[in-house]
């Protein structure tokens, strides 16, 4: 996903009005474990554990995240996240006694408790139908269409499914019922396309109820193939996608309900999340006159500048990285600190893995 100078000028102002609930750190360990084995991931760089730095490189962005600062907390050196560490999708497992999950790109690693699909600048509609609308990927073709793919082949090289699009048996149906499937955030890098792309704000209006679409076919998608507890996590506010697409996706979501009755399917509320760590921001230890400037960036008013990413060299201007990236939100300009992901990992942790059984 990606926010300009003007998209951040919106949040200031959807901030300002903003009115959000209170979040208050816990300890998760002591929350509700559900019967989970394995984690599915599919989505774009906000669940990235690796996938894009192993692909073949489309050349038109620099692989920013192969470089430092990234991993600079975590890790200690980059691993294709977008993040000075660990994302949401790291800490989720972690809960539930897991492993981390492996990008499903690196030949030979282990998926036997789950796989992340998820690519950097992955969109959630594919490239055939964002190029009839004079859209282009910049980052990655492997689109939301892709990533299922790859996860039927997984399915397959478990022996879970043969020609057809059907679980072979009652044992492989039974393997998944264990399993967690997280759809998302995804869309944000379509808009962000069509942003680049210099699509009109009806364009990329446009372009909301399809995604919609295609997650909520997605998310069926994956049902008949199996699976029965699902989150679909939303967007963060990123100024060209009003509230109003949460409310859009929670209508698809009820309808799948409806549609799968047996199938547990969640909303993780990115918005309300992103909004209740900047309202809640003194007390959760990030620094109040910073809150929307980039802990890593070529300068300016927000560290920010989108030809001019954290990580990517081309330019050759030297990054500016703050000194202690857990005292801010903002990582790079478009992505979230290890801090702001694990304080929001903390509420699904808290809020939707009780519903999942
Ligand atoms: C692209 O997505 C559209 C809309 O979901 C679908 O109809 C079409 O078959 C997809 N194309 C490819 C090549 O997957």
């Amino acid at each position: 996903m990606t926010i300009t100078n003007r998209n951040w000028m919106t949040i200031v102002s959807v901030f300002v009005i903003s009115i959000s609930l209170f979040l208050i750190p816990c300890d998760a360990s002591r929350h509700h474990k559900p019967k989970i084995n394995t984690i599915y991931q599919f989505g774009d760089s906000l669940s990235d554990t690796g996938n894009f730095i192993h692909e073949k490189n489309i050349g038109k962005s620099q692989m920013y995240t192969c470089n430092y600062p990234y991993g600079e907390t975590f890790f200690g050196k980059p691993s294709g996240r977008a993040c000075d560490g660990r994302l949401i999708i790291d800490y989720l497992p972690q809960a539930l006694g897991l492993p981390l999950l492996n990008p499903y790109l690196v030949k030979k690693a282990s998926f036997k408790h789950g796989v992340s699909f998820a690519v950097s600048g992955a969109t959630a509609l594919n490239t055939s139908l964002l190029s009839d609308r004079g859209i282009y990927a910049y980052y990655t073709y492997s689109s939301l269409d892709v990533q299922v793919e790859w996860f039927k082949t997984h399915l397959k090289s478990l022996g879970m499914i043969k020609d057809c699009n059907l679980l072979d048996d009652y044992s492989a149906s039974k393997r998944l019922d264990k399993a967690l499937f997280i759809v998302g955030e995804i869309g944000a890098s379509d808009y962000a396309s069509a942003l680049i792309d210099e699509r009109t704000p009806k364009e990329i209006m446009d372009l909301v109820p399809l995604v919609i679409q295609k997650i909520k076919e997605t998310v069926g998608k994956l049902i008949e193939l199996g699976a029965t507890r699902l989150i679909i996590p939303g967007d963060f506010p990123n100024g060209c996608v009003p509230a109003v697409l949460t409310q859009s996706v929670s209508n698809a979501l009820t309808e799948l309900r409806t549609t799968y009755p047996h199938a547990v399917v969640l909303y993780a509320d990115y918005y309300t999340s992103f909004f209740n760590l900047i309202k809640n921001a003194d007390h959760l230890g990030f620094e109040k006159q910073n809150l929307l400037k980039a802990c890593c960036g070529t300068g300016g008013a927000y560290n920010f500048d989108l030809f001019n990413i954290c990580g990517d060299r081309r330019s050759g201007i030297p990054f500016k990285v703050c000194s202690n990236p857990d005292r801010r939100v903002s990582w790079d300009g478009i992505h979230l600190t290890q801090k702001a992901y694990s304080l929001m990992a903390e509420e699904i942790i808290r809020n939707l893995f009780p519903k999942l059984k």
